[in-house]
This record gives C-alpha cells, sequence and structure tokens, in this order.
C-alpha cells in the first residue's frame, strides 16, 4: 500500500493510472477503522482497479471542540488494518495540507443541512461538503463509497455531486453492525462498559418502532414510546427520533414506500446515531 501525506505526489501517483483508463475508488473516513469501514473499501475493490481510502479527522465539520480532541486516533492500526483489507493507497495529510486558509467557504444545503443532524450540530455539514469537495478534487475518483450509517450525509453528498457536477458515481454501502445490532462507529470505542451495554437501545428503539408503524400504531404514541424506552435507561438521552421521506429527509406523519426512521441520541457524553428503512429498501 502506498501513503501519501501530501496533495501533489498523489496526485501524480494517481495520474499514471488514470492514463491506464484504470477505475479509481475512494473511501473518505476519519480513521480508527472498524468493519464497517472495511465494508466500504471491500465494495471499492470489488468496481476498481485501485482503491484510495483518506484518512483526516476534518476541524471544519466539528461544531463541539471536545469531540473533535477526544476523536479516536489510531493511524498505525488503522494502516495495519487497510493493508490486510487490499486497499492500494492510504492520503492521510496534516491539517496545514488540508487547510491553507483559516476562513473558508462555507455551504447551505437549504433545508437539508438544517433538520435533524443539521438542527443539532450547526455547521457540520458545510464542514463535510468542504473536505469532500476537496478529496474529490484531489482524487478525481470514479467512484466514491459512503456508509447508510449517516443517511443525511449521503443524502448530502449526493446533492453536492449533483449541484457541482462531480464527474463520479456514488455508491451507498449497508449499516455494518454488532452482533448485538449497535451500529458500528469509531465513537463505540469510547463507551464504557455499562455504557456499551445500553448502546444497543437506539437499534431496538428503530426495530421496535418499525414494528408499531407497520402494524398501524400512529406516530406520536410510537415517539412517545421510544422516548421512554430510552429514559429508563441512566445515561442515554434521547436527541431526536423521526419519520421521513428518504429521497429528501422531510418528515412524514405516517409510513409510506419511502419512509426512513433516523435516531440520535446520547450514552454518556457519546453520542451516536441509527436508522432503520421501514419503507422498501433501495
Ligand atoms: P467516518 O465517520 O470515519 O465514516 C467514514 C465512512 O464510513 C462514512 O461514509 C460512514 O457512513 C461509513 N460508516 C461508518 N460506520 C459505518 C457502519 N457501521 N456501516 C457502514 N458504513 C459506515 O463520515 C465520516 O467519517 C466523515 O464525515 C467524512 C465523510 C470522512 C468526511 O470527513
Amino acid at each position: 500500500m502506498e501513503i501519501f501525506k501530501e496533495i501533489e505526489p498523489l496526485r501524480a501517483y494517481l495520474k499514471q493510472f488514470r492514463q491506464l483508463k484504470s477505475s479509481i475508488g475512494l473511501v473518505p473516513t476519519m480513521g480508527a477503522l472498524h468493519a464497517g469501514h472495511l465494508a466500504l473499501i471491500e465494495a471499492s475493490r470489488k468496481e476498481n482497479t485501485l482503491t484510495v481510502c483518506s484518512i483526516y479527522v476534518n476541524p471544519a465539520q466539528f461544531n463541539n471542540l471536545q469531540d473533535l480532541e477526544k476523536y479516536p486516533q489510531t493511524l498505525e492500526r488503522d494502516t495495519a488494518l487497510l493493508k490486510a483489507s487490499g486497499c492500494d493507497v492510504l492520503f492521510c495529510p496534516s491539517h496545514h495540507e488540508m487547510y491553507k486558509n483559516q476562513d473558508h467557504i462555507r455551504f447551505d444545503f437549504g433545508a437539508l443541512d438544517k433538520i435533524l443532524e443539521g438542527e443539532y450540530r450547526p455547521g457540520h455539514f458545510s464542514g463535510v461538503a468542504l473536505v469532500v469537495s476537496k478529496l474529490f478534487n484531489i482524487v478525481l475518483p470514479n467512484k466514491a463509497y459512503f456508509g447508510q450509517k449517516d443517511f443525511q450525509q449521503f443524502l448530502l453528498v449526493k446533492k453536492l455531486v449533483e449541484d457541482l457536477n462531480f464527474d463520479l458515481e456514488l455508491k451507498r454501502v449497508p449499516i455494518v453492525r454488532e452482533a448485538d445490532g449497535l451500529a458500528m462507529s469509531s465513537r463505540n470505542m469510547r463507551l464504557s462498559t455499562q455504557q456499551r451495554k445500553d448502546a444497543p437501545v437506539f437499534y431496538q428503539a428503530l426495530q421496535h418502532a418499525k414494528k408499531m408503524l407497520l402494524s398501524g400504531k400512529d406516530l406520536k404514541a410510537v415517539q412517545n414510546e421510544i422516548q421512554l424506552m430510552c429514559e429508563r435507561k441512566p445515561g442515554v438521552r434521547l436527541e431526536y427520533f423521526a419519520l421521513a421521506d428518504k429521497e429528501n429527509l422531510k418528515l412524514a406523519e405516517s409510513v409510506t414506500g419511502q419512509s426512513i426512521l433516523l435516531i440520535a441520541g446520547y450514552v454518556g457524553e457519546i453520542r451516536l446515531i441509527d436508522n432503520l428503512v421501514v419503507g422498501d429498501e433501495n
């Protein structure tokens, strides 16, 4: 695996592959890799000649300084995992390499970045859009891989690609879960033993809500039940639980073929998110 910390040598390296008409797949990450990330690498390896993984903890997308400071950094372990998974190129730039200017441009996605994650993490999606745009321009991938786990992020990147005409195909990879249903996340590493036992509550809530909604129960009643389910666990705090349309995330009152349930909350001071399709998959 080739490792690059700087943009220009990476560009020069990738240029030869592009001239050979190789297909380049990009998997953007913030490191602290787990099986969820590796599923993205695997998907890219199946569909491309060359897979590039980026590891960069992007300060522009953290609205909470403490979350940024505590974000797990495990580059040595990540490098070994990527090598073992058959990734071809790792791009792990410094802050100076990625951000020459402190005062950078901001993105506005209209309704899409104001609701759900956007409401609780102001500025977050602008920072995501900025770093993803930079990575697309640096790597010029043919395909880019994102996880269903961050569903709103996926829709936002989709809009970014459409509105800015990035010449690439976007791929969405299903959520990889632990045996007890907890969605894999780099933040899970920070959970204490008790918190780790409590953390699957969000997935259990999604499953329970899906069942209730499909049996015809009213959304308000379901929301109350989910709130209670979380309150019963000390240290767990629900931030939002929503039923939405999976094309545009507009909040819905009842289930349709397009429905998705989204949840976010805290276990102790660790913020977790998850989602579950209620209508038709895809
Ligand atoms: P990060 O949280 O490291 O996630 C990198 C990619 O892995 C994202 O596309 C995310 O949706 C996917 N992913 C994370 N956990 C997953 C799981 N359990 N199953 C499937 N896919 C999963 O998301 C980011 O980083 C950043 O915002 C980034 C896009 C890199 C921009 O900085």
